[in-house]
């Protein structure tokens, strides 16, 4: 799989996860160092994005296949790019919006691109019932609790700084997960 920001809260949980499930996670990150963090986390590959082409480093990781899956929480920037990372039948996850929301497309394009499937996620479909809600904690708590995923908070603020803690994300100045203290 391809999963964009994988030094972010999100992304290092998934690199743990990846791992843990014995699968293949190439990260996407916008630094060198917090390329090495996604590896260090289990990432099997990290592109720098701001100065490598991440359809062409897929491309090659992957023997010119592509992958089966891509997660892409990133959106305005990524999205149609993300798409030619896929192999034929893959599926396209578009979970966010961090670089401004996907400009309207026309689903004609998923056909040519191989018959591409495309998904836009949100946690409140998940999270509908209380049986899914609880299965879902469950598994998290376990892997955690196994220490297979470590929840790494890479930033804490206080309540009262949360205005500093949105500049910093927005600024791509974060990395793992952010914790607000009131
Ligand atoms: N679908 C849902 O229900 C759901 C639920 C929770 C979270 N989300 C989404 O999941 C994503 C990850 O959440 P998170 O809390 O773990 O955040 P995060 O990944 O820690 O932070 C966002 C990251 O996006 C990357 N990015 C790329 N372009 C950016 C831009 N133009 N401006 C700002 N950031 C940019 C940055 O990493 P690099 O510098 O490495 O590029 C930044 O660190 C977010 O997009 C969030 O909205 C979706």
């Amino acid at each position: 799989m391809l999963f964009h920001a994988a030094a972010g809260g999100v992304g290092l949980i998934a690199c743990q996860w990846a791992r843990a499930l014995g699968l293949q996670l190439i990260g996407t990150a916008g630094s060198d160092a917090k390329c090495e963090l996604a590896r260090e986390h289990g990432a099997a590959h990290a592109i720098n994005y701001r100065r490598e082409d991440f359809v062409a480093r897929v491309k090659e990781i992957t023997g010119g296949k592509g992958v089966k899956v891509v997660y892409d929480s990133i959106g305005k920037d990524t999205f149609e790019r993300s798409l030619d990372c896929l192999r034929p039948l893959g599926l396209m996850v578009s979970f966010g919006n961090a670089s401004g929301p996907v400009p309207p497309f026309s689903i004609g394009v998923l056909g040519p691109k191989g018959s591409l499937h495309l998904t836009r996620a949100t946690l409140f479909t998940h999270i509908a019932t209380r049986e899914n809600t609880q299965a879902m904690a469950d598994e998290l708590f376990e892997v955690v609790q196994s220490g297979a995923v470590k929840i790494r908070i890479g930033q804490r603020y206080r309540l009262a700084d949360a205005a500093q803690a949105q500049r910093e994300l927005e600024a791509r100045n974060t990395t793992g997960s952010s914790v607000l203290i009131p």
